[in-house]
């Protein structure tokens, strides 16, 4: 078991001038299950990469445990790599392709065979291991691939989109096991997915990335609760926080025909005249039609979904059109076409800068 330190680490691709990742710096705790997170293209894989020694480091360090690793072949790191595409052989047998790693390192039959037939256990692969890739589904090729990484009883689980062929009802019970199996076994991971829920379902801590640059490191609980800046705001919860450009008036901001109060504090520290107001859809009150609170939302779409409904509606905003969402309950749900009055609720407001997208309030 070892912690993971990414201390400014940075890559430059040949031919390139901007960085891929741009000095990332993360401390992941020995044991932790650690998501990295983001759009396509906003350097998951490479950071990735680069810790798992496949990729040359142009600045600063990556250190496991206390080794320095940034210049070590990938065999020198003891760590484990889940790919997308599990990079399975197909002639070879699942006991087999769980064995490889342990077979080349020189360890004896009898204990590569022992180490597969637990790891098969675990994995619930036991019937399967006479067979072929080609002769098992998707959800057992992913665990075989899982086995392979776990035989080799690395200091660090390093897995880049492991679920990403799946369809999506497996994917999410295939992501429930993986969490808790890595919570069993106690080993350091590093998981890469673009997919912001499973980021937040799986971690116990996620870090969201851009362009190649650290947006923030927290919880998931934290990261949903005081998102950092814009980004981050829209980019984790769904549907997506609503984000609107309202002026700053005295006590608060206008939203609407209403003034929602917010911290003074952020107030004070907004360069702009306005700020942009973020409020996930559960966190509207909402009125009828002659309410003269707040901003009227003209009613698009509904979606039932049972419990309760979103709301997807247009308003009016600073003279423009803006769409919201709002989450209402399932046995209230509005008529297309209506229109509903919609305040955000006291203290579940978020102030972001407009023109820098840093978050003012607390
Ligand atoms: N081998 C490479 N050579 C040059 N540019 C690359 C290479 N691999 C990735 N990139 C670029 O680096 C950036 C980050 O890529 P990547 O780490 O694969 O992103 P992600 O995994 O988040 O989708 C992208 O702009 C991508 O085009
Ligand atoms: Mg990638």
């Amino acid at each position: 078991m070892a912690t993971v330190t990414f201390d400014k680490a940075t890559r430059i691709y040949p031919g390139s001038t901007k960085p891929a990742v741009d000095a990332l710096e993360i401390d992941i705790a020995d044991g932790e299950f650690l998501v990295l997170v983001g759009p396509s293209g906003c350097g998951k894989s490479t950071s990735l990469r680069m810790l798992a020694g496949l990729e040359d480091v142009n600045g600063g360090a990556i250190r496991i445990g206390d080794r320095d690793v940034t210049h070590l072949p990938p065999k020198d790191r003891d760590i484990a790599m889940v790919f997308q595409n599990y990079a399975l052989y197909p002639h070879m047998t699942v006991a087999d392709n769980m064995g490889f790693a342990l077979k080349i390192a020189g360890v004896n039959k009898a204990e590569i065979r022992q180490k597969v037939e637990e790891a098969a256990k675990i994995l619930d692969l036991t019937e399967y291991l006479d067979r072929k890739p080609k002769a098992l589904s998707g959800g057992q090729r992913q665990r075989v691939a899982m086995g392979r990484a776990i035989v080799r009883e690395p200091q660090v689980f390093l897995m880049d989109e492991p679920l990403s062929n799946l369809d999506a009802k497996l994917r999410v019970s295939t992501r429930t096991q993986i969490a808790s199996l890595q919570r069993r076994l106690g080993i350091t991971t590093v998981y890469v997915t673009h997919d912001q829920v499973e980021a937040l379902t799986m971690g116990d801590r996620v870090a969201v990335l851009k362009d190649g640059l650290l947006q923030q490191v927290d919880t998931p609980r934290n990261m949903y609760d005081r998102p950092a800046n814009l980004f981050v705001a829209g980019f984790i919860g769904s549907p997506a926080m609503n984000l609107v450009e309202v002026p700053i008036a005295d006590g608060g901001v206008k939203f609407g025909k209403s003034v929602v109060p917010v911290q003074r504090d952020a107030l004070s520290a907004a360069t702009d005249k306005t700020v942009t107001v973020g409020v996930r859809p559960e966190h509207f009150d909402v009125a009828g039609a002659d309410s003269d609170q707040g901003l009227a939302v003209v009613v698009n779409v509904v979606e039932e979904l049972g419990s309760d409904a979103f709301v997807y509606g247009t308003a009016t905003v600073g003279g423009e059109s803006k769409d919201l969402v709002v989450r209402v309950g399932g046995r209230n749900v509005p008529e297309k076409g209506s229109t509903l009055h919609v305040v955000p609720r006291a203290g579940e407001t978020h102030v972001f800068s407009t023109s820098t997208g840093a978050r003012l309030s607390d």
